[in-house]
């Protein structure tokens, strides 16, 4: 059976992945803090599993992570993929006036809880001749400095790093394993949202994120999963350590 565990799978690219993911026949085991109810009743060929937990508590994160193994691992295994996709933009401010417990958690959603994930699942799997899938959802805010996304610019960049890493580590052992990024460019989601509710002030480049809503240039998540899963449902097509970006097909 082919397994795909896919994080922030609640709403978004995370939920669009797995729909896409569950129509190929895929079992798709997913996290967030909230369940996705679409997902739990559809009738697809694929079944959905949730497992609710906050990626911000990393003693939460293991505990779901050392049971999801510990059910794969009964399982008839014919590919498994982790998709990384959980992510937080907030706190959008200048640095200076943030809220201590705020940053905690977007470094831990968006870059310990991908390496405490990716440490747990490797280890797992070390003596499995199953070749492992492993993408990590990043952004183009990686690569630039934005005014406000001191934070989110940082987080993404730290992960772009340790997947080229982990990619690295896995091509010198020989394992076959394959680690990615995938940059989804910009999408219609809840983020977005919280990108356009802050204040100039907070984000200097805030009328041009509602610009791109006003003008239609948001990506649909369905459109933009469906170049990760079309890409996932030929592993033969992945390079090890490569940046992916939906620009390169959209
Ligand atoms: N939207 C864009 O324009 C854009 C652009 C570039 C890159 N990206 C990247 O694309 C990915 C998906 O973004 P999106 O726009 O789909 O975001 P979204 O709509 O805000 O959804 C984020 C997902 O992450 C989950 N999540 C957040 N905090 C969590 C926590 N503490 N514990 C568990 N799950 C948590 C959310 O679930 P719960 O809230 O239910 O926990 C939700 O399912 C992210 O990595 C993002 O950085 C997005």
């Amino acid at each position: 059976m082919k397994y795909a565990v896919i994080t922030g799978t609640s709403k978004g690219l995370g939920a669009s992945i797995a729909k896409q993911l569950m129509e190929a026949s895929v079992h798709v085991i997913g996290i967030a803090r909230s369940e996705n109810k679409a997902l739990m009743d559809a009738d697809l060929p694929g079944s959905y599993q949730h497992y609710q937990t906050d990626l911000a508590d990393l003693e939460q994160t293991q505990q779901t992570f050392m049971e999801i193994i510990e059910f794969l691992k009964k399982q008839p295994l014919e590919s498994l993929q982790l998709v990384q996709n959980a992510a937080l933009v907030t706190p959008i401010e200048q640095v200076g006036k943030q809220d201590s417990k705020q940053l905690t958690a977007h470094v831990h959603v968006n870059l310990l809880s991908p390496m405490i994930i990716t440490n747990l699942w490797l280890d797992a799997w070390r003596d499995s001749d199953l070749p492992l899938v492993l993408v990590n959802v990043t952004s183009g805010a990686a690569n630039r400095s934005v005014y406000g996304w001191n934070a989110y610019g940082s987080s993404k960049a730290g992960l772009d790093r340790y997947t080229n890493t982990v990619a690295l580590e896995q091509d010198t052992l020989g394992t076959g394993n394959k680690v990615f990024l995938f940059d989804p460019s910009i999408m219609d989601t809840e983020m977005q949202g919280e990108i356009r509710s802050s204040d100039q002030s907070q984000f200097a480049d805030v009328e041009q994120f509602k610009n791109y809503k006003t003008d239609n240039k948001l990506r649909d998540t369905d459109d933009v999963a469906k170049v990760l899963v079309d890409r996932l449902l030929d592993e033969t097509t992945i390079q090890n350590g490569e940046y992916y970006s939906v620009k390169d097909v959209l």
